[in-house]
C-alpha cells in the first residue's frame, strides 16, 4: 500500500488521473471500477481533459440508489453520463451501473458479479470514503466476504448526501452496492480522500 499526501485536492487528483492514464495506455482494454459523489468530480474532469482512448475500456460502477428513476438528476447513472461518459469515447455496451429499478435485486446482483468475472475482473478500482468510513455503500459492520447486494444507508450517510437533494427526506433509503469482497479483488485500488476542513 502506498499513501500519497498532497497539499490540495487538485494536486492529489492530478496524481490519480496520471495513474489511470498510465493504466489505459498500458492496457487499452482495462476494466475500471468507478465511484460517484463529490470526491471523483475533479478526477473525471482531469481525465476528460487528458483525451484518453476509452474505446476498449469497460467500467463497473460501485453503486446506485434503489427506486430513484435512472433519469433523475441525482441517480448515479445521470452522474456518470453527465460527468464522464458523455465526454469520452466509451462504448455504451461497456458501461455497467447497478440498476436501482430492477424487479429482482438478488438476481441482478448475482448477474453483476458474473459480468465482472466475465470481464476478467477489475484492473483498477476508484474509491471515495464516507464520513462513517463506508466504501461503496458498505456501511460499518459490513462483512469482508460480502458480494454485490442491497444495503440500507445509515442516517449519517443519508444526512451527508442530503446536500445533493432538495431535503434529507428525498434521499433514498436503499442502494445496490458492490460489496467489500468485490471491492477488495481488483489488482489496484485508488482511494481518494480529501480533508473536509480544507
Ligand atoms: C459513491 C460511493 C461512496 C462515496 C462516499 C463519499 O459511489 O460509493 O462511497 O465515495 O460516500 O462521498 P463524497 O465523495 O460525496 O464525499
Amino acid at each position: 500500500m502506498e499513501i500519497i499526501i498532497q497539499p490540495t485536492p487538485e494536486a492529489a487528483t492530478r496524481i490519480a488521473a496520471r495513474i489511470i492514464a498510465r493504466q489505459l495506455r498500458e492496457k487499452p482494454n482495462s476494466v475500471l471500477g468507478l465511484a460517484t459523489g463529490s470526491t471523483p468530480l475533479l478526477l473525471y474532469r482531469e481525465l476528460v481533459a487528458l483525451k484518453l482512448d476509452w474505446s476498449r475500456v469497460t467500467t463497473f460502477n460501485l453503486d446506485e440508489y434503489v427506486g430513484l428513476p435512472r433519469e433523475h438528476a441525482q441517480s448515479y447513472h445521470s452522474f456518470m453520463w453527465e460527468n464522464l461518459f458523455r465526454h469520452v469515447n466509451i462504448a455504451k455496451k461497456n458501461v455497467h451501473i447497478p440498476d436501482g429499478n430492477t424487479k429482482d435485486i438478488p438476481a441482478f446482483c448475482a448477474k453483476y458479479e458474473k459480468q465482472i468475472k466475465a470481464a476478467s475482473g477489475i484492473d483498477l478500482q476508484v474509491l471515495g470514503i464516507g464520513t462513517d468510513g463506508h466504501i461503496g455503500f458498505n456501511e460499518p459492520t459490513s462483512s469482508l466476504a460480502s458480494r454485490t447486494r442491497i444495503k440500507t444507508l445509515t442516517q449519517q450517510t443519508r444526512r451527508d448526501n442530503a446536500r445533493f437533494f432538495a431535503s434529507e427526506a428525498d434521499v433514498p433509503h436503499h442502494v445496490i452496492t458492490m460489496a467489500i469482497g468485490t471491492i477488495m479483488e481488483p489488482k489496484q485500488i485508488l482511494l481518494l480522500a480529501f480533508d473536509p476542513k480544507k
